[in-house]
């Protein structure tokens, strides 16, 4: 039953099973089942014929982990590149941009709140949104939000945009009026999006979920999506990946934006990229960023080295793993964490990214222990907390994933956020 179950999320969704746990498969068959009060061969024979069925399923198992400006550095490199944009071709056409996977709706909500505070009004803006969990879309046009959705050191947008009610916050509709929701399966080959390409396409957290062929899949379709010029956006384990496949990093550490291959390969004739643009991985190898990047991205936090600053060594042996990890060569990166432990010894921000290059390739287990170990040492590790609460709550274990996003709340002292 497991492994047919298996098998038909793959086919619906790209979901392979590995990357979670088998346990949150074993947990969502649980649940259905209990929903159901069936055995599991009648179960089995009501999910062979019943496409509501299959979405409970899917809507059991999805992963719907988002909040508010969750990596805060994409958001101020859109603000940026909208507003050249707008100067290049004029307010008449408007900024078109794709959040897909939309989940509950925090990040194209962020979207809209960062283009209008970017000068943008409301009719210069088109934002569609996008997800297969029709529970997940539910919530996002409800624009109702409890603590979890505001992990973010500030909560201007907040003040701004959400008006208090109770215990939640509620956005107001000059917001939610920009963004358009609607269900939709990436991998689906009949759901399309219209013939225009979009400027921007955020696709965070969604690849990471997908075995290599899937990926591969996925990634051309969000391709075709894009304009010539336009941005794709990705998590932060799966920017490895996209640079592997030969997409243009953009120079802007923590933003994991990318430009199309297309447009790297257009003529010497076509327009400059607004941005300075890293060579693809496969053809370059590692990118020209500066050694130890200033870590604001995540969080005020991060100013904080976990690495003494005054070893300048072990600094830039940090840096190097970074580096090969933007770059896509994550067995070297991997040695590269294994030799800095042995000359420098254990450190929150080693076992960090130790942690994140387990993620990307999917060895769960050996990820959840690097980020334990990074948190060991530095408990409120900002992007420590924030992967880990996402690896429990995949697998289901929702109330591990409150207790590590407490400890990301402000009031919990240093936190992630924009
Ligand atoms: C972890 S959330 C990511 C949300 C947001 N992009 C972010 O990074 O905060 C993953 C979302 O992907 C959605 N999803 C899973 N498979 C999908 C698919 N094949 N097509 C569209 N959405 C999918 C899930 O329903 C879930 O809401």
């Amino acid at each position: 039953m497991l492994e047919h179950c298996e098998q038909l999320l793959k086919t619906l969704i790209g979901l392979d099973i590995e990357a979670i746990g088998r346990s949150a498969l074993e947990r969502a068959l649980r649940e259905r089942l209990e929903a159901l009060q069936l055995g599991q061969a009648a179960y089995g024979a009501l999910l062979e014929g019943s496409a509501a069925e299959q979405q409970a399923l899917v809507e059991a198992i999805v992963v719907p982990e988002t909040w508010f400006f969750r990596y805060p550095e994409a958001f101020a490199l859109l603000a940026e590149r909208a507003r050249a944009l707008r100067a290049q071709r004029g307010a008449l056409q408007p900024v078109r941009i794709l959040s897909l996977p939309c989940s509950t709706g925090e990040e194209p909500y962020s979207i809209a709140m960062c283009l209008l505070d970017a000068g943008f009004s409301a009719v210069e803006l088109r934002v569609d949104a996008v997800d297969v969990s029709l529970r997940a879309l539910d919530a996002a046009a409800t624009a109702r939000y409890g603590a979890n959705a505001f992990r973010s050191a500030d909560l201007g947008f907040r003040e701004r945009y959400f008006r208090a009610d109770g215990s939640s916050h509620v956005l107001c509709d000059a917001v939610r009026g920009v963004v358009n929701f609607r269900p939709g399966n990436l991998l689906d080959a009949s759901f399309a999006l219209g013939a225009a390409g979009y400027d921007f396409v955020f696709c965070r957290n969604l690849l990471i979920y997908f075995d290599r062929a899937t990926q591969m899949q996925a990634l051309a379709r969000l391709e075709r999506w894009l304009a010539p010029e336009g941005l794709l956006f990705v998590g932060p384990a799966e920017a490895g990946m996209i640079r592997q496949q030969g997409l243009p990093a953009l120079e802007r550490a923590q933003s994991f934006a990318f430009a199309r291959r297309a447009a790297a390969m257009a003529p010497a004739s076509a327009p400059v990229p607004a941005w300075p643009v890293a060579r693809p991985a496969v053809a370059a190898g590692p990118t020209p960023r500066a050694v130890a990047p200033p870590r604001r991205a995540f969080a005020p936090a991060m100013a904080t080295p976990s690495v003494p600053a005054a070893d300048p060594a072990a600094q830039t042996g940090l840096a190097q793993i970074e580096r090969l990890a933007d770059s896509g060569r994550t067995a070297e990166a991997l040695a590269a964490c294994a030799r800095h432990l042995q000359s420098f010894g254990p450190s929150a921000a080693l076992f960090y990214w130790w942690g994140l290059l387990c993620d990307g390739e999917r060895r769960v287990a050996d990820a959840e222990g690097y980020y334990r170990k990074a948190l060991y040492l530095e408990p409120r590790h900002p992007e420590a907390l924030a992967h880990l609460a996402a690896l429990l709550a995949a697998r289901g274990d929702q109330s591990g994933a409150r207790r590590l996003q407490q400890r990301l709340k402000p009031e919990g002292g240093r936190h992630a956020g924009p």
